[in-house]
Formats: structure tokens, sequence, C-alpha cells
């Protein structure tokens, strides 16, 4: 089977309701990063970071994949594929994904502030637990905090990203800007037969050099369409 490598950002989630950042009304309009997203923002008030997670986590449950997602996963029929997200959402796994790299962490899951990527003190949160809460402590008896690769913060996916990347026959980026690195930096390990589309419905900065073909539609429209190119 041919390698079908993903790499999805905040606009894969966004006809499932979660607002992107970047865009008008996105996230990061509403919230100063630093605050929220940086590990010196979680230093500086460890308890405002805590909650802005629980109130995003809540949300997760009110939302279901969107077709995009569906289809992302319906292409394991015909393709060995392996999705690699900016997202911190389960959207691709519910939607049925079976091979899901997470470079900035996954909301649903919770670990030490000690010792953060330390797999012994990473737990899963489900329902009626879902909030962390100030003086829970993880295995290794530091605060339990969010399981999200902060800014500031290394990104230990992104070896494993490079990987498949490189095995990547066919590359399909969708619903981001490629305004963040490491993941925006994983366009250039493809190699040199490998075939590049991308799907966003608005103009993103990219290497031109990489021939890149770019389905100008949302995630679902876009899927449906390079569906009909690939099978
Ligand atoms: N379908 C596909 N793409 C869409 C849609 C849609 N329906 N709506 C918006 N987009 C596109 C936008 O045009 C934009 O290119 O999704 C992209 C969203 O970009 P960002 O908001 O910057 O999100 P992302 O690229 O995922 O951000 C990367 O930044 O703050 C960090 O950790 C955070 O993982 C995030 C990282």
């Amino acid at each position: 089977m041919k390698k079908l490598v993903f790499l999805t950002g905040a606009g894969m989630s966004a006809e499932s309701g979660i607002s992107t950042f970047r865009d008008s009304g996105g996230l990061w309009e509403q919230y100063p990063v630093q605050q929220v997203a940086s590990i010196e923002g979680y230093w500086a008030n460890p308890e405002l970071v805590i909650q802005f997670y629980n109130d995003r986590r809540k949300q997760l449950l009110d939302v279901k994949p969107c077709e995009g997602h569906r289809l992302v996963a319906e292409m394991e029929s015909a393709y060995d594929v392996t999705v690699i997200t900016q997202n911190v959402d389960n959207l691709h796994e519910v939607a049925g994904s079976s091979k899901v790299i997470h470079l900035h962490g996954e909301l649903m899951k919770a670990t030490s502030t000690k010792n953060p990527n330390d797999p012994n003190c990473i737990v899963t949160l489900s329902p009626p637990n879902l909030d962390i809460k100030m003086g829970q402590k993880a295995k290794d008896g530091s605060q339990l905090r969010p399981f999200i690769v902060w800014f500031g913060e290394s990104v230990p996916m992104i070896e494993p990203a490079i990987e498949e990347v490189q095995k990547a026959d066919i590359l399909v980026v969708i619903g981001t800007s490629l305004n963040v690195y490491p993941a925006a930096g994983l366009l250039a390990y493809a190699n040199s037969h490998c075939k590049i589309y991308l799907i966003d419905p608005a103009e993103v900065k990219f290497d031109p050099s990489l021939g890149i073909t770019h389905i100008k539609k949302g995630a679902s429209a876009g899927m449906e369409e390079l569906k009909g190119l690939l099978c």
C-alpha cells in the first residue's frame, strides 16, 4: 500500500465548531497566547491556565468529527495512513483514524508539571472527572497539568513525525496556516517523489518549489475532491 500522510491544523476541526487560532475571531484574538499557551504563562498563573484548558476540554463533549475527519479515516481502506496533527482535540480518533501523532499534546489527557513527558505520569481524563483541580497531583507528586505542548516547550513527537513524512508517497496538509514551527517545517522533509496537496479555503504561504497542489476549499469539500483524485 502507498503511504499517505496527513498534516492537520485547527482548520480541520473548524467545521466541527472548534474555533481556529489565527482566523478572524480565532482563539488568539480572545486570549493572550503568552498567558494561556506558554510555559511562562503556566508558571505565572497555573490556576488560570488550568481553567482555560478545563473550559476547552468541556467544549469537546459537544462537538463531533466533521465529514473531513471521516474521509481522512476512510482513506485507510486504500492507503497506509498516518495522521500528524497540531490539534489537541480527539476528533481524528473519534472519526476512526487509527494512527494519529499529536505534535502539540491532547486535551483529554493530563500529566506531571515536573516531568510532562514521563509516560507513567500521563493520564486520560473522562467524564465526570474532566476538570484538573489545583492541588490535584500527578503520579510523581507534582501538580497535575494539561498534557499540552506550550510555546517554549520541546515537541517530543516531531522526530517520529519527520520519519513518517520522509516515507510518504503523498502528503496532504489540511487547515493549518503553517505559522508554527517545528510543525510547519515538516513539509521540507517530503522526499522528491512525494506528491503534496494543501486543503485550505485561504491563501497559505508555502515554498513554491515544493510543487504543492492547493485545493482551495474547506476540509470536508476539499477531502471530497481529494478522494476523487486519489481513489
Ligand atoms: N477548512 C480547512 N481549513 C480552514 C477552514 C476550514 N473550514 N477554516 C479555516 N481554515 C484554515 C485557515 O485558512 C488557516 O490557514 O485553517 C488554518 C488555521 O490556522 P491557525 O488558526 O493558525 O491554526 P494552526 O495552523 O493549526 O495553528 C498551529 O498554533 O497556537 C498554536 O498550538 C496551536 O496547534 C496550534 C498552532
